[in-house]
């Protein structure tokens, strides 16, 4: 827009930055400076800086910085013209006229959203009246009390009634529907309701205004839902549904959710678990995670388990790779297969979501297990050269990080990730315990159980013996390190615990710092089968506490050491004595 650069300086200038700054946030003088806590980011103690004299800010904590025209921008959600007539009105100073066609536009979007936000009313207050019954039955049905829907303003769109009142508004038509709210009839030019019969999502910018409506058919009518057309208000990739809201929820410490539909934003946003937004049906796209961002510098992305989530997921990830900066990261919770974050409170409860968000993966780890599948490394007959096609493709996809320091972090972690897995495989072939089938380290998936190929049956009290090592192991994981080695090279002799441990293993090495609720979690989503089942049942508990209990004193992970290491010599041994180590069984 055309605003000369020398009035944008002159504002700067004249506008004090602390005492704009000063009306959002407690300022306090810091080691000679103003600090306050960040509004962009949750955090407990200062780290908001404000330096008037520049008329700068900067957060250590997150990483924001700018002037009083993006403070305004981020915090308020103003556009840039608003910012600077806002700035200029403070500073007692006139905008000069920008160009007319600009002001021309800037009008029409005014009245477009006027428009909009009528038809907002309108559709809310149909839903309150006995023609929205329908509508309003289904609301509830879905679990929707009348706070959240007035949160979110949802509405009914009636078959008609809406054109008419916009016209008696003395709406223009041209205006009508440019904003999106009426087509014309073909046959006779005649304007008509667009959405009609439909459960109405008002699309709200980050000022709060809204700009356009996602709309749900009540019955089986398609498309299942309709978004407003593009138009001078609305351009789909560059917003995101829930982010007033979800700003609101942020400043509760909330984590940040990213989700599909309309329809989990709003449950997710009653059930108080997380903020959320979603983007408007399409794939979250560079300029909506750069949103995301100002919002939150980890959101959590959710994907299906299923095979078109999961694709998803990992083109989501390398479209977010390349922006990845200090402070701009996100996190990956995989639901499961078929459902979205609706289905799983309704099925599971806050409780159910709140464990799929701790287990959420970052970001390398996830693409690293992604990959690992892709290339089938848990399947034994996979020859060694997908594992350099493996690799090759982590450095390489890891090379298009931008930002040069974190580059070179997340290159370690994958030279990391490769060198523990080679070690691993050395440690299972050179061992005298026998060979692992290739693969399978590290992919933090399942290991493909029909790989391993013979049944056997331990006495029950070595059984018993395995069950207790991985028990403790999933209770203790910071234990893991401690005995890796000695884990990689034993075989255990039975099918199901030793698929069950080489998952333990894989789990560990990909995210060494899991701990016991997200090892059972990832447990019970990958294999879930009656081993891990009866390896978190009471009765182990029991006969861990019966066996290896010492007075009444609980379990430390001090103690859980001592006896796994007790337990793994033992099994160690006797492999040894007995001279059991298979081989040949690649
Ligand atoms: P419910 O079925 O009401 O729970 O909604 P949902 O959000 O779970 O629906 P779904 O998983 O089918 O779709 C997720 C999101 O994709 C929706 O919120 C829409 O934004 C978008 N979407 C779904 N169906 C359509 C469609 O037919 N047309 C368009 N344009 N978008 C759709
Ligand atoms: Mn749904």
């Amino acid at each position: 827009m055309a605003v000369a650069p020398e009035f944008i300086e002159e504002l700067r200038a004249r506008t004090t930055l602390s005492d704009l700054v000063g009306k959002r946030v407690k300022l306090v003088p810091k080691g000679g400076r103003l600090a306050g806590l960040c509004p962009f980011h949750s955090e407990k103690t200062p780290s908001f800086y404000v330096n008037d004299s520049e008329g700068f800010y900067h957060c250590f904590g997150c990483g924001v910085s700018g002037d009083a025209i993006s403070f305004l921008r981020e915090s308020d959600g103003m556009d840039f013209m608003e910012a600077v007539r806002y700035l200029a009105d403070v500073a007692g100073m006139a905008v000069p006229n920008s160009a007319p066609q600009d002001s021309e536009k800037a009008e029409q979007r005014k009245q477009a959203i006027d428009a909009l936000e009528f038809a907002a009313q309108f559709y809310q207050k149909n839903l309150d009246s006995p023609v929205g019954n329908a509508a309003s039955e289904y609301i509830r049905s879905r679990g929707l009390d009348a706070h959240i829907i007035s949160q979110f303003m949802l509405g009914y769109a009636p078959r008609s009634g809406l054109y008419p009142s916009l016209q008696q508004r003395q709406f223009p038509k041209e205006l009508i529907v440019q904003a999106g709210l009426a087509g014309v009839s073909e046959r006779d030019g005649q304007p008509y309701d667009y959405f009609r019969d439909r459960l109405m999502f008002p699309i709200q910018n980050r000022q709060g205004r809204v700009i356009a409506f996602g709309a749900r058919a009540l019955g089986d009518a398609q498309p299942k839902y309709l978004n407003s057309p593009e138009g001078p208000t609305f351009s789909k990739k560059a917003v995101l549904y829930g982010w007033t809201q979800a700003r609101a929820l942020l400043r509760q410490g909330l984590p940040l959710l990213v989700v599909e539909g309309y329809m989990d934003v709003i449950a997710v946003s009653a059930s108080g678990v997380a903020a959320t937004l979603a983007p408007l049906g399409t794939a979250l796209t560079e300029q909506q995670i750069q949103l995301v961002w100002k919002l939150h510098p980890e959101p959590i992305l959710c994907f299906d388990g299923d095979a078109a989530g999961q694709k998803a997921a990992s083109r989501a990830i390398e479209r977010i790779l390349p922006l990845l900066e200090p402070g701009r990261t996100v996190r990956i919770a995989s639901l499961p297969a078929g459902q979205d974050p609706d289905d799983i409170l309704k099925s599971e409860g806050e409780e159910g979501l709140r464990r799929i968000l701790t287990a959420a993966s970052g970001i390398l780890d996830t693409l690293w297990q992604r990959k690992f599948s892709e290339y089938r490394l848990e399947d034994a007959r996979t020859q060694p050269g997908a594992r350099a096609a493996f690799w090759a493709d982590m450095r390489q996809l890891v090379k298009s990080i931008s930002h040069n320091q974190t580059r070179t972090a997340y290159l370690d972690d994958v030279e990391y990730r490769i060198g523990a897995m080679r070690a691993a495989l050395k440690g299972a072939r050179g061992g005298d315990s026998g060979s692992y089938a290739s693969g399978g380290y590290a992919s933090g998936g399942g290991y493909q159980a029909g790989q391993m190929v013979r049944t056997r049956r331990p006495k029950t009290g070595v059984r018993v013996q395995y069950q207790a090592v991985l028990a403790l192991l999933v209770r203790f994981p910071e234990l893991f390190s401690d005995f890796a080695e000695e884990l990689a090279m034993m075989q255990f002799e039975d099918n199901e615990l030793e698929i069950t441990k080489k998952q333990i293993i894989d789990l560990l090495i990909a995210t060494p710092d899991l701990d016991e609720a997200a090892v059972r979690y990832h447990l019970e989503y990958s294999g879930s089968n009656t081993v891990v089942e009866d390896l978190f049942g009471s009765d182990m508990t029991a006969r861990l506490d019966a066996s290896f209990k010492q007075g009444s004193t609980g379990w430390t992970a001090a103690r859980a050491k001592e006896i796994l290491s007790e337990i793994l010599d033992r099994l160690l041994h006797k492999t040894r004595r007995t001279g059991q180590a298979p081989s040949n069984r690649s």
